[in-house]
């Protein structure tokens, strides 16, 4: 049964490190001239409104991208903060002020890096969110879309052709089970797609129930990697999520030292 739906979630503290980090890694498959494939496992349904109803229950976007988004002006600029704002200006042509409409989930950043040649393979589980999912992308011959098992797909669907690219990586962990499973589609995916880049979020919880250091323990290693991670709030079992992190196989060329640079700037932002 599968309860989790982004768009209580959308625009909070660990989307903004999750779509900062994404949009650095496309920037740079896109500084060659050669056609690359991304691949999203998890992907929602592409879109949410920050204005929505359960944006305003949860309060997260209000306390996470919202905030970045009232200071724009500030950050206005040609560095990765700057991109990803003018990004997300991109899905809003009337200026809202301090409120938003449109916030692009991890397929619909994708998309927008995407290149003539590019492609893009989407999946989702979920039978609402794939159903929003293909509306919201079926006029783009360069995307396909499956309703499966991320975890399932990734491994089936890899090593793409042409085998320049990503995976992203983005799972709910409504359970235990899904870090051991994330754990072991990184591993396999990495042994069928050595040179491809895999980006696996996870979250950073308090002390009974993190399992963030299992995962940099278990994949740390595989590979040449990088973990970024950004903190809003000191660690405590009270708080739940007080940071997240980002761990990447085969990460772009200084990645790390430009997504750090970026949270350096909108990371007091985000302290709760
Ligand atoms: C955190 S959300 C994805 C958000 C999205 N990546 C973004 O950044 O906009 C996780 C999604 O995974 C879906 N999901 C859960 N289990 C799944 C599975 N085994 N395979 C594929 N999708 C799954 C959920 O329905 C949810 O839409």
């Amino acid at each position: 049964m599968l309860s989790y739906r982004h768009a209580y979630h959308a625009g909070n503290h660990a989307d903004v490190l999750k779509h900062l980090t994404l949009l650095a890694i496309l920037q740079q498959l896109r500084i060659k001239d050669k056609p690359f494939v991304g691949i999203d496992s998890h992907s929602g349904n592409g879109f949410y409104n920050l204005g929505s109803e359960p944006a305003k229950k949860t309060g997260e976007a209000a306390q996470g991208f919202l905030r970045l988004w009232q200071q724009r002006e500030k950050f206005r600029g040609t560095d990765l903060v700057g991109d990803y704002l003018n990004l997300v200006a991109g899905f809003n042509p009337v200026d809202t002020g301090a409120s938003i409409g449109n916030y692009p989930g991890s397929p619909a950043i994708m998309q927008s890096q995407l290149r003539e040649d590019d492609q893009l393979i989407l999946m989702e589980l979920h039978s609402t969110e794939i159903d929003h999912l293909r509306d919201n992308f079926k006029r783009d011959s360069r995307i396909s879309m499956h309703h499966r098992d991320g975890f399932e797909g990734a491994v089936a669907l890899t090593p793409p052709m042409p085998r320049r690219g990503l995976l992203l990586m983005d799972p709910a962990y409504e359970n235990k089970a899904d870090y051991q499973q994330a754990i072991k589609t990184v591993q396999a995916v990495h042994r069928r797609w050595p040179t491809g880049i895999i980006a696996l979020w996870y979250p950073m919880l308090g002390q009974s129930r993190d399992l963030s250091g299992l995962v940099k323990q278990k994949l740390g290693n595989v590979a040449d990697s990088v973990s970024i991670e950004l903190t809003v709030a000191p660690q405590s079992d009270e708080f739940g999520m007080h940071g997240s992190g980002m761990l990447i196989l085969n990460p772009p060329w200084q990645l790390a030292e430009r997504v750090n640079a970026a949270l350096k700037k909108v990371g007091p932002l985000l302290q709760v």
